[in-house]
């Protein structure tokens, strides 16, 4: 065998090394894990739950202002919160280009995550607006408006959540609480 014919100073090394590699790799698979973990998550390829889903839009949406702001908007206060978590998106890129630090921005999946938390702790009123105004606000944000196509049924997020109140949320109490936002139905 391979092994079999090398000297026992060269087997040695070879295992050390061999060793070695395998023991960079596992110490540096524990130390990312989470890193990479959270990075597949804001990229999409794995879905955030619910909670996680729900922390993160605390997170990111109280670096400007307090979460009070979000729960107590309401569906006379303007657009849906697809809109808003739109137009945030637009004001953090603002205050970077500014140069101000330490606001973080969001991926794409995570504004889809956020816009449902935030559809369910506080109401989901875009089947009360105009689907073409909508799209027209959300300025071809292509993941959200994916979302906005997406059934609420099939929103696993806003589906988990809804039910569980943001403290002091106004609330908008939908007459049909599961219609999706259907473009064939659209004006
Ligand atoms: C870059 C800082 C910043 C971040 C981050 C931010 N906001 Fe805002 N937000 C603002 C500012 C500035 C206003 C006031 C804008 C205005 O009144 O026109 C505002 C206003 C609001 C309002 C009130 C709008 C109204 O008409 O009363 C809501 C709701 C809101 N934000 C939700 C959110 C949500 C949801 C997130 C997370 C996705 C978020 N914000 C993240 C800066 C931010």
């Amino acid at each position: 065998m391979f092994l079999g014919c090398m000297d026992r100073n060269r087997k040695k090394w070879l295992l050390i090394g061999v060793g070695s590699v395998v023991f960079v790799f596992a110490l540096l698979t524990v130390l990312f894990w989470d890193r990479a973990i959270a990075e597949l998550k804001a990229q999409g390829y794995i879905p955030y739950t619910p909670s996680e889903a729900q922390a993160l839009a605390v997170t990111k949406c109280s670096q400007c202002h307090s979460t009070e702001r979000i729960s107590k908007y309401c569906f006379r206060c303007g657009p849906p919160l697809i809109v808003v978590v739109h137009n945030m998106r637009t004001l953090i890129r603002l205050e970077r280009a500014k140069g101000k630090k330490g606001i973080e921005d969001y991926t794409d999946a995570q504004a889809v995550a956020i816009a449902q938390v935030w559809n369910a702790l506080v109401g989901n009123w875009e089947d009360t607006w105009r689907r073409q105004d909508i799209v027209k606000l959300l300025e071809g944000d292509k993941a959200l408006l994916e979302l906005l196509d997406t059934p609420i049924e099939e929103r696993h997020i806003e589906v988990a959540l809804s039910g569980k109140m943001a403290p002091g949320a106004y609330r908008y109490n939908q007459k049909t609480p599961l219609k999706p936002a259907n473009p064939s139905k659209g004006p």
